[in-house]
C-alpha cells in the first residue's frame, strides 16, 4: 500500500523534475498539461547564424524550443545558473533575445513582436499561423489586426500584400498597374491609408480600408466574441449581414 502511495506521489511528482519550460514562462501557453511554446515564441529568425546560436544556447536535452513543444530553455537563454532554481537575470536574457531569440524561444519579446493587437480583431490572432503571416490574401488585416502574430508591430499596420513588390519599385508607376499595386503593395507604394496610427505604446488603432470615418452601431451586444471567431472575415456570412450586425465591429462602411 505504502508502495503504491509513493508511486502514486512520484508520479505526481515526476514533471516537476523533468526538464519542462521554467523560471520564465514568457512565450508559453497553458495547453492543458503543461506550458509550451506559442507560435510566436519561435516565428522569427536569429540576429546571428543558427549555428552560432545552437553553441551559445546548447538545448538543455537535445530538444529545442518549437511552438508547441515544453523543451527547457538552455539556461544561458535566462540565467547564470546552471541547475534549477534558476533565477532570472535580465541581462542574460536581454542578450538571448537581441541574439539568438528564436533558439532561446524569445521572439514574442522582441520588438516586432512586442506589441499588443487589436482589441477587436477580425480574425482569431492566437490561431495566426506563420502561411497566413507571407499570404496575401491575410497580410494587410493581420498587419492591421494582429501585429504580434507575425512581427509586424513595427510596420505601422502597412505592409505589402505580396512580399516582392519592393524588386521593382517601377510597378507604382506602371499605367495599368494601379489597381494590383493599390491592393497588393500599399507599403513599397506608400498607398497605406494614413488614417492607420501606431501608438508609441504599442497599441495599434486602425480605420482602415474603408473611405468612411464612421459607422453605423452594431446592432448585436455579441458582436465582439463573434469578430474573435472570424464573423468579419467569413465568407458565409455576406456583407451585408456583416454590416447588417456588426458594422462598428468589422468596420463595413
Ligand atoms: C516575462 O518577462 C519579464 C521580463 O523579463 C518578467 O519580468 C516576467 O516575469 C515574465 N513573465 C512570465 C509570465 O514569466
Ligand atoms: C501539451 O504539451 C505537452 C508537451 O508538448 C504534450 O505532451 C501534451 O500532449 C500536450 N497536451 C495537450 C492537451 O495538447
Amino acid at each position: 500500500m505504502i508502495a503504491l502511495i509513493s508511486l502514486f506521489i512520484a508520479s505526481f511528482l515526476a514533471p516537476e523534475v523533468s526538464a519542462v519550460i521554467g523560471t520564465d514562462f514568457n512565450c508559453t501557453s497553458y495547453n492543458g498539461t503543461s506550458f509550451v511554446y506559442t507560435p510566436a515564441a519561435v516565428a522569427c529568425s536569429n540576429v546571428i547564424s543558427d549555428s552560432s546560436c545552437a553553441v551559445i544556447y546548447a538545448a538543455a536535452n537535445t530538444l529545442y524550443p518549437a511552438a508547441g513543444n515544453d523543451a527547457q530553455r538552455s539556461y544561458a537563454c535566462y540565467t547564470t545558473a546552471t541547475a534549477t532554481p534558476a533565477a532570472l537575470v535580465t541581462d542574460m536574457k536581454a542578450a538571448a533575445i537581441a541574439n539568438c531569440p528564436k533558439t532561446c524561444g524569445y521572439c514574442c519579446q522582441t520588438d516586432a513582436y512586442n506589441c499588443r493587437n487589436a482589441d477587436f480583431p477580425r480574425l482569431n490572432c492566437a490561431t495566426v499561423t506563420l502561411s497566413q503571416c507571407n499570404s496575401p490574401a491575410w497580410r494587410t488585416i493581420i498587419a492591421q489586426d494582429c501585429p504580434a502574430s507575425c512581427g509586424f508591430c513595427l510596420t505601422g499596420g502597412c505592409v505589402d500584400a505580396v512580399t516582392n513588390c519592393g524588386n521593382d519599385l517601377s510597378i507604382c508607376r506602371t499605367v495599368g498597374m494601379e489597381s494590383f499595386v493599390n491592393t497588393y503593395c500599399q507599403k513599397t507604394c506608400n498607398r497605406c491609408p494614413s488614417s492607420t496610427t501606431f501608438a508609441s505604446s504599442g497599441t495599434v488603432t486602425t480605420t482602415v480600408t474603408s473611405t468612411c470615418t464612421s459607422y453605423i452601431a452594431d446592432s448585436s451586444t455579441n458582436c465582439a466574441a463573434w469578430s474573435r471567431n472570424g464573423f468579419c472575415t467569413n465568407t458565409f456570412y455576406t456583407l451585408a449581414q456583416r454590416r447588417a450586425r456588426c458594422a462598428t465591429t468589422c468596420r463595413l462602411c
